[in-house]
């Protein structure tokens, strides 16, 4: 599985971010071109999310006055609104998932990032768009980081979902993975204990700490380590790595600082902003940015534009 052919030209890498709905942007490139999409959708990005569903019946004890001093009674429709919010998701997730998997070259993969609540609705829709088959591997990024609740086991989880354009041909760069320590090294002897061992598919990983040197202010940032070994282990040096919700541009860092070229695509202007000042170092191609977005960064974007749902790390 090891596609790393010694012989490859190694083109310096190229980086290009894009401002703008990814959508459009995607269908603009050509098939077949990128070898590893990563990919960590906001959670939810509809007006279904905060949208109420109400009932109004007319009530003499109603809460709300209406036409002519009429009294009316509302209702919320609760549980409607988590359907829609569903429904939306997925409606929004499949077009650009389809995009993704026409930009895929024959030995790529697919890496989607998403949480406990939509995992098993996107495993379905990319079984869909891929075949089962694709499938190769659930990672689960365990972190350990704000409250626990009384009430149920508290999620302390990310689920990265990876597909295979070929089952039989995508790129796993063994000898590249990072190893992590035993538990017990005391059991293994000490030559195998120095050189620890390969990760599973369940990867510890603490959040970026709201204070350590990787932050960059954009919520939901992801940490490096995460990228870098999804770049290192999926792609082949000058190879060229996508992701079309990139926010901070982690994905970006990595697969520059890798060697491979990277294209980055985000509709939020504080996403652009923060790219281009984190990787400032790679001369990055701006595309899409009449007027450069220039505002000052508020301290945490918010409203509708808000990337993500603040529980996520
Ligand atoms: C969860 S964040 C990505 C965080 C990123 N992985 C990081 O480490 O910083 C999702 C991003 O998707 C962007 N986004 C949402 N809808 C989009 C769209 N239609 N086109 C492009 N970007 C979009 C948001 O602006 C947000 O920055």
């Amino acid at each position: 599985m090891d596609r790393q052919p010694a012989s490859d030209p190694v083109i310096p890498p190229s980086l290009d971010i894009h401002f703008g709905d990814n959508l459009p942007i995607l269908r603009r490139f050509a098939e077949k071109t990128f070898h590893l999409i990563y990919i960590d959708p906001p959670f939810n990005t509809g007006k279904t999310q905060t949208r109420a569903r109400l009932k109004t019946t007319r009530d003499a004890d109603g809460d709300r006055t209406g036409f002519q001093g009429q009294k009316y009674r509302t209702t919320r429709l609760g549980s409607l609104e988590f359907k829609d919010a569903f429904s939306d998701y997925l409606a929004f997730l499949g077009p650009r998932l389809q995009e993704a998997y026409r930009l895929l070259h024959p030995a790529g993969s697919l890496f989607l990032h998403v949480d406990y609540r939509e995992v098993h609705y996107c495993k379905v829709l990319l079984d869909r768009i891929f075949a089962r088959e694709c499938f190769i591997n659930e990672i689960v990024w365990a972190y350990d980081y704000g409250g626990r609740s009384r009430k149920r086991w508290s999620p302390k989880h990310d689920n990265i979902l990876w597909y295979a354009k070929n089952p039989k041909d995508y790129t796993y760069r063994y000898d590249d993975i990072d190893r992590i320590p035993y538990m017990a090294p005391g059991l293994v002897g000490p030559k195998k204990a120095a050189r620890g061992k390969t990760p599973t598919d369940t990867w510890w990983q603490t959040v970026v700490s709201p204070t350590g040197k990787e932050k960059t202010g954009y919520p939901t940032q992801k940490p490096r380590a995460i990228l870098d070994r999804i770049v290192k282990v999926h792609s082949n040096p000058g190879d060229r790595v996508l992701d079309f919700f990139a926010g901070s541009g982690t994905t970006g860092e990595a697969a520059v600082r890798a060697g491979r070229s990277a294209v980055l695509i985000d509709s939020h202007p504080d996403a652009i902003r923060i790219m281009k000042k984190r990787l400032a170092f790679a001369k990055p191609a701006l595309h899409g940015m009449k007027r450069a977005p220039s505002r000052k960064l508020p301290k945490r974007p918010s409203g509708r534009g808000r990337p993500e749902v603040p529980e996520r790390p």
